[in-house]
Parts: C-alpha cells; sequence; structure tokens
C-alpha cells in the first residue's frame, strides 16, 4: 500500500472505553495522558509496574489481572496494545481492525492503525507531534520538535499572541532580580504579547532589548508627575494605556509584593475596573545573597530569615521596623534599600546586644555581570562601605550564614 501521511486528530475521550494490553513501561508512559483526558481505562495485563499498579489502586484505571483474551477490545474506543508477548499483540490488533478501533502498538509501529504523537501543553494548547509516515519514523527528533515548540511558548522566544482569549488590562509581572533567565515562564510570555511596558530601573532589564520594535516601553522613573506623586503617575499611566485596549505589562524587580508597591498598583487598577494578573517573581531578598554563595537559611545556624527594609534610619519616626527585638533574634536578617543606611542600622544592633562581630555581607547588583561581594562585620559595615564604594542596589545581609559559604570555611 503506497505511504501516505498520518492524519492528525484530537480524540475526545472522555467517559469512553481505552484498553491497555500490557502494563509495563509504555503504559506507565502513556497512561497519565489517557487518565487526563478523563478516558475509562480498562488495563489487562498479568503484571504491572508499581507505578500502574499505584494507578489502579488510587481507582484511576481498572486492572484485569490476566492475558489478553479475544473480545477485549469489543467496545474499546481506542487501544493501546504493549504486551511483549508478539503472538498476543498480532491477535489483538487483528481484534481491533475487525471492530474498527484504533489501535497503536509498541512493537509494530507499521502494523499500528494509530500513532502516539510527541505531546506537551503550554498555555491552552496542545502541541502534538508525528511524523509524516513510517519510513520516516524518528521518536527523539519529533520529541525534539515539541520540547522546542512547547519551551519557546513557554519562554516566550516562540511569539504566538493570544487573539481571541487575551484581554486587555494590566499584567504586574516581578522581573526577579536582574539576570534574564530569572524571570518566570508566565511572566516572559505575557512580556513577549505586550504592547506596551512600564519598567523599573531593577529587574531584567536585558529583556527589553529583546521585545519586537511595535512594542513601547517606558521607563518607570521617567514618567513626568507633575502636580501628582511618582506613583500616582505610573498608576495612571497604567489606567491610559489599559483604557486604550492595550495589554500592558508592569515589569518589576524582584517581586511585586516585596518593597515594591506592588498592590498600591493592584489597588489603583481595581478602582478603576481595569482586570489586572499578578505574576509572582523571585526577591532579591533570598536570589542575590544565593548567588553570592549566601543561603539565607543553613541547618544549624539560622533557622529563620526576616527580611527588613532599611530604606529609614532606625531612629526615624516613620520607621516601622523594631530593630531592637532583631537585634535579639538568632536568625539571618536582610536588609533590602539599606546602603545609606547600614551605618546607623549597625549600631542599633549592636546597641542592642548583636555582637560588633556578627558577619555582614553587601552584594551589589546581584546576579547581573557587576555583581560584587563585600564583606564586613557589624562593627566595621559602616567604614567598609565607603572605603569600598559600595552602592545600591544592593542586599545586605547580617549573621552567621555568611560565614557558611564563604571560600575557605566550608
Ligand atoms: C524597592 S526594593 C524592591 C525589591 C524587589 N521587589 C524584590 O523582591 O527583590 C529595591 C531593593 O531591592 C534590592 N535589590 C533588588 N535587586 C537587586 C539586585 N539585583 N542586587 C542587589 N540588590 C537588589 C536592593 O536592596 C534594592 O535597593
Amino acid at each position: 500500500m503506497a505511504e501516505h501521511p498520518a492524519y492528525p486528530v484530537g480524540l475526545r475521550l472522555t467517559g469512553r472505553r481505552v484498553v491497555v494490553l500490557g502494563g509495563g513501561q509504555v503504559a506507565q508512559r502513556r497512561l497519565p495522558a489517557l487518565i487526563a483526558a478523563g478516558a475509562d481505562v480498562r488495563l489487562v495485563s498479568p503484571e504491572a509496574t508499581p507505578s500502574v499498579e499505584a494507578m489502579a489502586d488510587a481507582g484511576e484505571i481498572t486492572w484485569e489481572r490476566r492475558g489478553y483474551a479475544d473480545g477485549d477490545l469489543a467496545d474499546a474506543w481506542y487501544a493501546l496494545i504493549a504486551t511483549s508477548d508478539t503472538e498476543a499483540n498480532e491477535r489483538a490488533s487483528a481484534e481491533a481492525e475487525r471492530h474498527r478501533v484504533w489501535c497503536v502498538r509498541s512493537d509494530d509501529a507499521d502494523r499500528a492503525t494509530a500513532w502516539t504523537p510527541a505531546t506537551g501543553h503550554s498555555e491552552g494548547v496542545t502541541v502534538a507531534v508525528l511524523t509524516t509516515d513510517a519510513k520516516g519514523r524518528d521518536p527523539r527528533h519529533t520529541a525534539a520538535v515539541r520540547d522546542a515548540v512547547v519551551e519557546g511558548l513557554r519562554d516566550g522566544t516562540l511569539v504566538a499572541p493570544h487573539h481571541r482569549t487575551r484581554t486587555a488590562g494590566v499584567a504586574l509581572v516581578g522581573g526577579g532580580p536582574g539576570d534574564p533567565d530569572l524571570i518566570t515562564v508566565r511572566g516572559r510570555r505575557l512580556l513577549a504579547e505586550a504592547d506596551v511596558v512600564i519598567a523599573d530601573r531593577l529587574g531584567p532589564r536585558d529583556l527589553l532589548a529583546e521585545l519586537p520594535p511595535h512594542v513601547e516601553v517606558i521607563d518607570a522613573a521617567k514618567i513626568p508627575y507633575g502636580r501628582f506623586m511618582a506613583q500616582e503617575a505610573i498608576n495612571n499611566a497604567l489606567i491610559e494605556h489599559a483604557k486604550q485596549g492595550k495589554s500592558v505589562v508592569r515589569l518589576k524587580g524582584g517581586d511585586p509584593y516585596v518593597f515594591g508597591r506592588g498592590m498600591e498598583e493592584f489597588q489603583a487598577l481595581a478602582e478603576a475596573g481595569i482586570p489586572c494578573t499578578v505574576v509572582p517573581g523571585i526577591s532579591s531578598s533570598i536570589s542575590v545573597p544565593g548567588a553570592a554563595g549566601i543561603p539565607v537559611t543553613h541547618r544549624g545556624v539560622a533557622h529563620e530569615f526576616t527580611v527588613v527594609s532599611g530604606h529609614v534610619a532606625p531612629d526615624d519616626e516613620r520607621s516601622l521596623v523594631d530593630w531592637p527585638s532583631l537585634a535579639k533574634l538568632t536568625g539571618t536578617l536582610v536588609v533590602l534599600m539599606g546602603v545609606d543606611k547600614i551605618g546607623r542600622i549597625a549600631e542599633t544592633l549592636i546597641a542592642h546586644g548583636k555582637s560588633p562581630d556578627t558577619p555582614v555581607a553587601l552584594v551589589q547588583e546581584g546576579t547581573t555581570a557587576a555583581q560584587r561581594r563585600v564583606d564586613a562585620t557589624l562593627a566595621t559595615v559602616a567604614d567598609t562601605v565607603v572605603a569600598q564604594e559600595v552602592r545600591p542596589p544592593a542586599v545586605i545581609v547580617i549573621g552567621e550564614v555568611v560565614a557558611v559559604g564563604r571560600p575557605g570555611t566550608a
């Protein structure tokens, strides 16, 4: 018979009988997708792998512990033949043909009437890849094509905008600490689909250079605010662009809700009736120390870590931080926005009982090419910051964890 290409189709199996013959590795790989499709799966096999057995124990499939018998495929809509007994596979194949049941054969793709594509999913789309004909079958290649498409869709390097489901509105996207690889998959995809991006100074600015030319990129720091506060001007810009029916991404450093004023923007959008999605990001408070070899917790060293803003000094009446209590904690203290005030912070911690020898590390521009780490102690940090010209943005870590991963201390 002349070789024609396979005809791709999506089977809607909810509640429909699917018979699987053989409970080995092939069944183990294929069953989860059949279960996810809602199929009424009947497994016929004398044995099964522990994973397949667990699916039966959980009631996800029914398992008849015996070999194939003629008639097993009578009320099936679809069959997977995957036993190690070639003769049984042949008989089952012949039965499938008689009953016109589409059937996949793991031992002989040529004799099968259906092939399983390499599949993957991304945001409401199933990608299924088949080779054109039996001669050209190359499962590794189809899997590689599938991976390339799914990964590309997930990380936004393959741009396929949603047209029907894309709603105008704003996504508050946490961009992570700066390395463009440290944004979430969802954040990157939304960025790739945006009409307008309003970005902060911090975060993955390299990603902005990759955006197509039609995307309007606005530097949040440069939005003129005249009679408004800067934050109000940003809120207004978000609202105005969204009202024009555009898809707007507000790209923020780290996580939008960690000292990021994300909730203020969310509330302003809600008041204006603009739909808003919030995409979490990797906060610099954990990732920047980590990038410099500092774990914020370590067994036997620190069982807690506290993240504080150091943007106002401890004796400033606007400060909401209870520095005397923090001085009594034994865990790690992570200070954001604290470079300018670190001298006063260190003094206050020492005055309330923290040892002057407590190790301190400042990690400037973490996860970027310009990352640098400067070490000190509470007693020396004020002078060190000046002598080493440490500049924001930097994350300051105070506590014994600083010494844990230090070269020569492992
Ligand atoms: C306004 S806060 C925003 C924090 C952000 N939402 C987060 O979750 O990481 C800005 C502060 O975060 C810290 N920061 C953010 N990114 C950083 C980076 N790549 N390296 C060092 N510090 C960073 C600095 O302390 C900076 O002053």
